[in-house]
């Protein structure tokens, strides 16, 4: 293994996994006393972060072994994805089928109708604001509940049993926590109260993961339950959640249904169905229970679709947490884990048949490194399909707050052929800056961001220890707006294009880029990105919906030896125990 260190070459790495493969054939046994043996005597981890981490995840690593041939694609993406061994693999081809193969909308807008793709001669539906006034939405992301602010963990704050709380602790963290800890309850329900204040009139919440039922789900975390119950108790307006990677028992592991029995992970799903019933209706928990946890539902009295998407099934970067492993066993690649993407076509085809419009909302973006590029790519052509009927994406996961734009030819990124707009969320963990929600505007009729200010709480003021305050810190129509010739109207929203034109602004007038690097962190981790590389990658990543065009590169090595700076700087992440990749933008 020591090999890996020295940054040996992807055909190394494949021949590593012969005597691996050999000890996975042995038993499972035998192949975690290995890895835990490896993990300890290394100093990898704490000796219980070994034997826990590493030998929940061993025995998955020990099937994807036994299941694939070491000629694989599968094969390849593992030496990527865990050593960081392999260039990051290309996509292999699939065309998804569309049973309508152009909009089949009806046009009901008699003089502003627009001819749909080319070659067809019906009219798609064009949506257009008429000027009312917007209703507001919440948008909450990565709450991670965390006791502790100095420990020998990755991420502190938490009860580890021994010495990990209590007396012994050299600086407890402050009742609102600090820059070491994920939100402490306190926090939680400062942000409640913060919302109430600030949004009284919102028609409703989205939270798009790893939110307090992450740990909830964690086994031997019971305790963190009293946070899930406070957080339903007080929840007034409906919720919309997704699915977040920490949201199961072990993190990240999601097994594929043809893995193992779905029945082995149908208690994950029924716990979501019955917390989140109350907010989305008996039909739609009934899809989270039969669904791996993704639903759809029509926001009641509006035409607007929300569709919930687990996205970890194709989640394959470790950001501090364990690689998913599930993922590698499988010579001929899955275009399609558990049926999720052809469900989200489904729903898109029957979305634009109703006349309505969707919301798609997840945990992971599609765009980041962290995508396995396959299913990036799928998804991407069902988004080009159904662009007109998507009014928006809503994702977390990263901690920082940014945009994703997608275009139907990635080799032809313009404002004009801009056609998608993933909003993502900054985190309230004060471990990735300063604290934060979002509240949109949105247009009644179109279902468009017309406007959005992130509301945070700054953790360095005094006040945060004692009450934090939480205000508003900009209007994105009026800040980024302002920079933009000629302006834009007041009808139009803060779509795709409008967000490619601030992009452009980052190109020619830096102050305006270092603008947006502070903000992404609420100004609480600011990572510097001066130096045209940096922020090339930056914008490249921000005019990406899909992971294979976001100008990432892999470097090689175990990032769980240098994990903290590779995960600040690649996921701004914070989470337990990683055993994979580090990735971070090629000028680093
Ligand atoms: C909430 O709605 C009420 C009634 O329409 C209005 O008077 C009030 O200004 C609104 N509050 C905010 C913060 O928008
Ligand atoms: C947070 O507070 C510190 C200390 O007062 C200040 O220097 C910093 O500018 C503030 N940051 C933001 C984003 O408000
Ligand atoms: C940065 O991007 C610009 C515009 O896309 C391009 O002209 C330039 O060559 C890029 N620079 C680097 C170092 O990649």
């Amino acid at each position: 293994m020591g090999a890996v260190e020295a940054g040996i070459s992807c055909g190394t790495c494949i021949g590593l996994l012969l005597p691996l493969k050999a000890l996975a054939n042995v038993g499972d046994d035998a192949f975690v006393d290995f890895f835990v043996g490896f993990c300890t005597k290394l100093g990898i981890e704490d000796a219980d972060v070994c034997a826990g981490a590493v030998g929940t995840q061993a025995p998955i690593l020990a099937h994807d072994l036994r299941s694939i041939s070491l000629a694989s694609h599968a094969a390849k993406n593992f030496c990527s994805t865990v050593f960081g061994l392999c260039p990051l693999q290309q996509v292999i081809p699939y065309s998804v089928t569309f049973t309508d193969a152009h909009p089949l909308g009806v046009e009901q807008s008699a003089t502003k109708g627009h001819k749909a793709r080319q070659g067809d001669d019906k009219m798609e539906r064009k949506w257009i604001s008429k000027g009312r006034k917007p209703f507001q939405v919440v948008h909450l992301s990565d709450v991670h509940p965390g006791s502790n602010t100095i420990c020998s963990k990755v991420i502190c704050c938490r009860d580890y049993g021994l010495g990990s709380t209590g007396p012994d602790i050299e600086k407890p963290a402050g009742r609102f926590g600090n820059k070491h800890c994920d939100a402490p309850v306190d926090l939680v329900e400062s942000m409640l109260t913060a919302i109430e204040y600030h949004a009284p009139n919102k028609s409703f919440t989205i939270f798009t993961g790893d939110v307090v039922e992450s740990a909830v789900w964690a086994v031997n975390e019971p305790d963190v339950a009293d946070d899930l119950h406070l957080w339903n108790g007080e929840m007034q307006t409906p919720s919309y959640p997704a699915f977040g990677n920490h949201d199961i028992a072990p993190v990240n592991a999601f097994p594929r249904a043809s893995s193992v029995a779905a029945t082995e992970t149908q208690w994950v799903f029924d716990v979501a169905a019955r917390d989140w019933e109350k907010w989305i209706g008996k039909e739609a928990a009934r899809q989270v229970a039969t669904n791996y946890g993704c639903y759809s539902r029509v926001h009641p009295g509006t035409g607007l679709r929300i569709i919930s998407v687990n996205t970890n099934y194709w989640y394959k970067q470790n950001c501090g947490s364990p690689t998913p492993l599930w993922l590698y066993d499988h010579d001929e690649p899955l275009w399609d884990p558990n049926g999720i993407l052809t469900w989200l076509r489904n729903e898109l085809h029957d979305t634009e048949k109703a006349g309505q419009r969707a919301w798609i909302i997840g945990h992971m973006p599609f765009g980041k490194v962290d995508a396995m590029r396959d299913q990036s790519n799928y998804a991407n052509q069902i988004f080009d399909r159904y662009h007109n009927t998507i009014a928006a994406h809503f994702y977390g996961h990263s901690h920082v707050d940014e945009f994703e734009i997608s275009y139907p030819d990635y080799d032809d990124r313009r404002a004009e052929t801009a056609q998608g707009i993933a909003y993502i969320s900054g985190a309230l963990t004060p471990a990735s800056g300063n604290p934060v929600f979002r509240v949109y505007d949105i247009d009644p009729d179109t279902y468009e961001v017309m406007d959005f200010i992130p509301y945070y709480t700054n953790k360095t003021e005094p006040s945060f220890d004692i009450n934090p305050i939480w205000k508003p810190y900009y209007s994105a129509r009026q800040s980024y707006g302002s920079y933009l010739d000629p302006p834009i109207d007041d009808l139009d929203s803060l779509d795709g294009k409008f967000w490619h034109r601030v992009t452009e602004v980052f190109e020619r007038d830096e102050s305006v880029f270092q603008l947006f690097n502070t903000r992404l962190s609420r100004g609480g981790k600011v990572e510097d990105c001066s130096g045209h590389i940096c922020k090339n990658n930056t914008i490249c990543m921000l005019r990406s919906m899909r992971s294979e065009s976001n100008c990432a590169v892999i470097q090689p090595g175990l990032s769980f030896k240098d994990r903290k700076r590779d995960t600040e700087v690649s996921c701004r992440s914070s989470s337990p125990t990683s055993l994979g990749a580090s990735w971070r933008p090629s000028s680093a």
